[in-house]
């Protein structure tokens, strides 16, 4: 486990300057955040969701905020097929030749509830939208991702209900775990090639939709933001974590 203190990393401007990063749920929350924040530090930021609405509100504030680098990709990680994936990368390819980042941010939060009273259509949902979803798409892309002059990075997103047994977490602790084992086996097949480097964020309780609903009774205002924790996706997705792979960053302590 790797542990920082908030903010404690401070990236350059440039930092991601002639970079393409492609990231998933990016119409809101942490990943609305993280792709602003990306576009900031120079990189062209390709906004995956299924929410275009989102998307274009996210895509007119990278506008603003950075200037022309976005593109919007729609992708249901619920319902895509292997086709759907197929053209993704295909787009990506044709447009962009390689992918310098993957940022698996999209997940659902299913029902907090006992696994005795667990639904098994619900438990499919969020174990293939947080969990298989993710390996279809990074697999997917991995080809692009290898073509990457500046030594591409993969970022998955775990969580604290993914370290340890949680009473009432449901289908998404699962998920989580399954995340983190694909993340430490994908980064040991990884480690030798020196192509690319894989690794995962936990963000740790951020005000978003998916924490309200995690916890109605909690007040958000006692919460960081997520502009607050983008600086672990920025380092991870930055020249100043390479030979760091197969770790799990904890954006708060
Ligand atoms: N917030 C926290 O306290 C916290 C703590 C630990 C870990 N995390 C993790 O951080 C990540 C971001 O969470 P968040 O708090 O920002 O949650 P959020 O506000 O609910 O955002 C989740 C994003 O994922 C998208 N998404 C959901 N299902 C999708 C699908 N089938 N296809 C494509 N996109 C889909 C959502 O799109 P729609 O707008 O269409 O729903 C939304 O943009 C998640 O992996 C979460 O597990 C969050």
């Amino acid at each position: 486990m790797t542990k920082f203190p908030i903010s404690s990393y401070t990236a350059p401007s440039d930092l991601l300057s002639g970079r393409v990063i492609l990231i998933t749920g990016a119409g809101s929350g942490i990943g609305r955040a993280v792709a602003i924040s990306i576009a900031q530090h120079g990189a062209t930021v390709l906004l995956a969701g299924r929410n275009i609405n989102s998307l274009e509100s996210t895509y007119d504030k990278v506008l603003r905020k950075a200037g022309p680098r976005a593109a919007i990709c729609p992708l249901d990680l619920e319902y895509a097929k292997d086709s759907d994936y197929v053209e993704l990368k295909n787009q990506v390819e044709v447009q962009f030749g390689a992918l310098d980042g993957l940022v698996n941010n999209a997940a659902i939060l299913g029902d907090r509830m006992p696994l005795n009273q667990y639904k098994s259509e619900l438990w499919e949902k969020v174990i293939h939208t947080n969990a298989t979803a993710q390996f279809l798409l990074t697999r997917s892309l991995m080809p692009l991702l290898e073509q990457s002059s500046h030594g591409a990075s993969v970022i998955f997103t775990t969580s604290g209900a993914g370290q340890a047994g949680r009473a009432f977490w449901g289908a998404y602790a699962v998920s989580k775990c399954a995340v983190e084992a694909l993340m430490r086996g994908w980064a040991a097949e990884q480690e030798n090639l020196g192509k690319l480097r894989i690794n995962a964020i936990n963000p740790g309780p951020t005000r978003t939709a998916m924490r309200s609903k995690a916890y109605p009774a909690e007040n958000p205002t006692n919460l960081i933001s997520a502009d607050q924790i983008t600086w672990a996706y920025l380092y991870l997705l930055g020249d100043d974590s390479l030979g760091i792979n197969g770790k799990t960053i904890h954006a708060q302590l």
